[in-house]
């Protein structure tokens, strides 16, 4: 008995937990929606805009070794043809991207 009624327990905070997820910034559909236009949908950058600006793969360990601050910075605040996004994205929205991009490695 004591078993069921820690599953329910437990039910009910999941329910209670989920809508709560939702409200953390989304990595991959952010990347998806502002960044693979240029990076492709997989970071390697081999799209056509991708090529005519030589992009580096965003999953290369060059990319990989940038760390989380200078990745963030990078995406905040542009470099050569990469747009700054710092007014466009949350501070949650660009840690999410930071966070996505080393899904890619
Ligand atoms: C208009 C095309 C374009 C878009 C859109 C774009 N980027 Fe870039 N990105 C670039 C270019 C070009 C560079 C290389 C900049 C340089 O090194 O001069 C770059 C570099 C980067 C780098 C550093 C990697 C390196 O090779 O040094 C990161 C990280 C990055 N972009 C992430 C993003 C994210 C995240 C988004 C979406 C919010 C995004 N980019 C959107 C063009 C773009």
């Amino acid at each position: 008995m004591k078993a069921i009624r820690l599953a329910f327990l437990l039910a009910i905070v999941a329910m209670v937990l989920a809508p709560l997820a939702a409200f953390a910034a989304d990595g991959a559909a952010v990347y998806k929606a502002k960044c693979a236009s240029c990076h492709g949908p997989d970071g390697k950058g081999e799209t056509t805009i991708g090529k005519s600006m030589k992009l580096r793969s965003l999953a290369s360990a060059d990319v990989q070794k940038i760390t989380d601050a200078d990745l963030t910075k990078v995406i905040s605040d542009g470099k050569g043809k990469m747009p700054a996004y710092k007014g466009k994205l949350s501070a949650d929205e660009i840690k999410a991207l930071v966070a996505y991009i080393r899904t890619l490695k």
